[in-house]
């Protein structure tokens, strides 16, 4: 059966989750959206899409599309949908979704007229007036937009951050797909050694190192669409006996580390990476980042420090930032810095050779990427002086007189 499919992603990964289904998915049919990625394919592609994605949020057949201004209009359009070819008598499936800038705004009259469509279709289909919905769950989702609905059915179940791996995690955790998007824009894929100074439950490490090993996200969870009746669960068996198959272990030992400063957090980072598989490839260790010697390293640092937003308040935030510029900024590692702070440049007291606009969750951050040599970079002050502010630079706002100096 050939089917449409819709992964919602956060702002700023469409691109990678595009990149994802065309040289991993070897897909052609891949259109990138705001915050979501279209293509085609066939159940093994939604069983490969939810097993080996790493970026996306979850994997959604996209059933139909249509103008619906009224409640008429999304019934009928509802009712359209062949849902016998997806929902069996005893399958359970709840609605839920959302509506912007759309004459049908109410969310729960919009929830009901769905069910009640859906009700509709399959007692035809089924010469059935109730159904116990005590069967595999098929989550059915709605966005109306612009008077435009969509209707999906939730192949994922949990989110596809949910890797199996992380079930505590500190104070302020990196969300997985975020994560890996991080180590997937550095292109580490395990030949240099990773430090993330500031690794919190492990999660960067944690992703890199499946990345590095080609394990696939999906292999330690079950996703709902692994109950559908309609996917013989011989081909999730085989997909999943091939995840496994292409996992790789020539990944040097300790070639990953993770610091906290938290010896709780390296507790936590350590028992998510045992859970994750990915243990003897990381060494944990508490630390205090700013007193490490960055010197005599190489390879790539990632760093997710605090923002002062969750941990920290902004002044310490900033302190620490400025500390880390004297201890990192100007050693050879290829640096990574995720953070909401929009003068994260200026405390750092380097101008980052790239900045890419990133979501964590709802926070707008920015990856402000070093990776030109040592020699090559620039103090954030004297850059500016000289006015050398490059094209799509940001020019950094001025502060209250004294404070930060
Ligand atoms: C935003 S959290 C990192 C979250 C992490 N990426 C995750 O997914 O769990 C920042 C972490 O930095 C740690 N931290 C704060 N100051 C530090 C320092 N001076 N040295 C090392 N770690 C520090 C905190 O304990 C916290 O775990």
């Amino acid at each position: 059966m050939k089917l449409e499919f819709c992964c919602p992603t956060l702002f700023g990964l469409e691109g990678i989750v595009a990149d994802e289904l065309r040289f991993g998915g070897k897909l052609t049919d891949v259109r990138a959206e705001n915050g979501r990625v279209l293509f085609t394919g066939d159940a093994d592609t939604l069983i490969w899409a939810n097993l080996h994605l790493r970026c996306a949020e979850r994997v959604l057949v996209r059933l139909a599309a249509f103008r619906a201004e009224t409640f008429d209009e999304l019934f009928e359009g509802v009712k359209a949908i062949r849902w016998e070819d997806f929902i069996p008598a005893d399958g359970t499936f709840p609605v839920k979704g959302h509506s912007l800038d759309s004459k049908l705004f109410s969310v729960p009259d919009c929830q009901k007229i769905v069910k009640k469509a859906v009700v509709t279709r399959l007692g035809a289909a089924y010469g059935l007036s109730w159904f116990p919905e005590t069967g595999a769950r098929c989550q059915i989702q709605f966005s109306i937009m612009h008077d435009m609905a969509e209707i999906f059915l939730d192949a994922s179940g949990a989110g596809l951050h949910k890797r199996g791996y992380r079930a505590n995690a500190n104070a302020a955790p990196l969300r997985e797909t975020l994560a890996a998007a991080m180590v997937k824009l550095a292109r580490w894929r395990g030949r240099e050694p990773l430090l993330d100074p500031f690794c919190g439950s492990g999660t960067i490490p944690i992703e890199a190192a499946m990345i590095a090993l080609n394990r696939a996200p999906g292999m330690m969870r079950t996703f709902d669409a692994e109950k559908w009746s309609w996917i013989e669960a011989e081909r999730w068996r085989t997909a999943r006996e091939q995840a496994v198959a292409a996992v790789r272990t020539d990944l040097a030992p300790d070639l990953l580390c993770g610091g906290d400063i938290d010896p709780d957090c390296v507790a936590l980072a350590i028992e998510n990476a045992k859970k994750a598989g990915v243990d003897r490839f990381i060494r944990f260790e508490q630390a205090d980042a700013v007193r490490r010697d960055y010197r005599w390293q190489s390879g790539v640092l990632f760093a997710n420090p605090p923002y002062g937003e969750r941990l920290l308040d902004r002044e310490s935030a900033e302190a620490l930032y400025r500390a880390m510029g004297r201890a990192a900024g100007g050693s050879e590692l290829r640096q990574y810095y995720l953070t909401s702070d929009p003068e994260f440049e200026r405390f750092y007291g380097y101008r980052a050779d790239k900045r890419r606009k990133l979501y964590n969750g709802m926070l707008k951050c920015d990856l402000y990427m070093y990776f030109k040599p040592q020699a090559e970079r620039r103090p954030f002050r004297a850059q500016q002086a000289r006015g050398q502010v490059g094209r799509g630079d940001r020019e950094v706002p001025n502060r209250t007189k004294g404070k930060h100096s």
